[in-house]
């Protein structure tokens, strides 16, 4: 496939944003996915907006790539792939597209971009960051394998393409302890989330050498918070992310990524069920899930939430903003979330 760039491609006219009972009637059959979660005076400021990204989407041959973070207008309305990170990260490989427009942070975006680099990858807003990103530099991981030579290092995918440049392979949360294991060495850095990699270390007889980074949105739950809901809700099944400090892990019934979160609740339908992160996630299971009751306290991630069917739209439109990676940053940095995906 040949890359276009920015320039090479024109921007479009801006569409009509009214509702009309034209756009009421193209987009109701995506109102009844989330009806159960938004009113319809609220559809009503979406609906002009799903309907213009789902006719520019035909016009551009792009695809929406959509974590599950976000919110229910852009995963039921106009995603085409959604998923866990690892999900998300695999499909930007598959998915016949000319560009992808990630529903997601800015390192999701960049792990589309380093495994699909033909592609055109476009985030509707380059702020979108993520603070564990942010905790660590590639200069950083330089330092910690000068401080322990021969040691392996495993970064969380939520980092920057500079760090993944500088380490042995990638993990998510969803395969965190098969990718340290996969190994073979008795100790590992595993960076920069040190709840993940607690979390990770009690799960392996492998030693963890974790970095000091956190998630803003999980390390604000408590276990006296959780021990709270429990006692309030008897019967309530209670399932969390592993990026929660362990303390809470260890109040919940299941801990996974956000997709086996997802399958959790959709395969074993609990009567109640609280899910222990970021909260849109809630909406986007309980639209599909009438028959489960959802209790949730709402942490949400500042940085997710930059992702908005305006912003998406914008993106189309104008083809902002294009996320490049320099070619021999790319060639290490994919070479360690390759790694991750062809482990087995
Ligand atoms: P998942 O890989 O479980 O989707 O998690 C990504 C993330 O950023 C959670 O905060
Ligand atoms: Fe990063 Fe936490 Fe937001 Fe996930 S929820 S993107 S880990 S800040």
């Amino acid at each position: 496939m040949v890359h276009l760039s920015s320039s090479q491609l024109k921007k479009l006219p801006m569409p009509d944003l009214a509702y009309t009972p034209a756009v009421a009637r193209e987009t109701a059959p995506l109102y009844e996915k989330v009806r159960r979660v938004m009113p319809e005076i609220e559809w009503a400021i979406h609906a002009p907006y799903v309907r213009a990204i789902n006719e520019l989407k035909k016009q551009r041959n792009a695809v929406i790539l959509a974590h599950n973070y976000q919110t229910p207008e852009i995963y039921h309305g106009v995603a085409d792939v959604v998923g866990d990170s690892l999900y998300l990260a695999k499909q930007a490989a598959l998915v016949d597209a000319d560009m992808i427009v990630q529903g997601g942070v800015h390192f999701m975006a960049e792990t589309s971009k380093l495994l699909s680099p033909h592609k055109m990858v476009l985030i509707p807003d380059s702020r979108a960051g993520c603070s564990l990103a942010e905790s660590i530099t590639g200069a950083d991981v330089r330092a910690l394998r000068a401080r322990r030579p021969g040691v392996p290092v495993v970064a969380y995918v939520n980092t920057s393409a500079d760090v993944k440049a500088e380490v042995d392979i990638c993990c998510t949360s969803s395969n965190a302890v098969s990718v340290v294991e996969s190994l073979g060495a008795p100790e590992v850095i595993f960076l920069p989330d040190r709840y993940l990699a607690a979390n990770v270390a009690m799960q392996t007889k492998v030693r963890i050498i974790p970095w000091h980074g956190a998630c803003e949105v999980h390390e604000r739950f408590t276990a006296a918070e959780i021990r709270e809901y429990r006692e309030a809700h008897p019967g309530l099944e209670i399932i969390g992310h592993p990026e929660c400090p362990p303390e809470v892990i260890a109040e919940c019934d299941f801990s996974g990524s956000t997709a086996g979160m997802i399958n959790y609740v959709k395969t074993k339908r609990p009567k109640q069920v609280l899910m222990v992160t970021e909260c849109s996630m809630s909406d986007n299971v309980s639209a599909e899930t009438p028959d489960v009751e959802f209790i949730r306290p709402c942490n949400f991630c500042p940085h997710m939430r930059r992702i908005t069917l305006p912003a998406i739209l914008n993106s189309l439109v104008n083809l902002t903003e294009e996320v490049t990676i320099e070619p021999g940053l790319a060639e290490r940095a994919r070479r360690s979330v390759q790694r991750m995906v062809d482990l087995r």
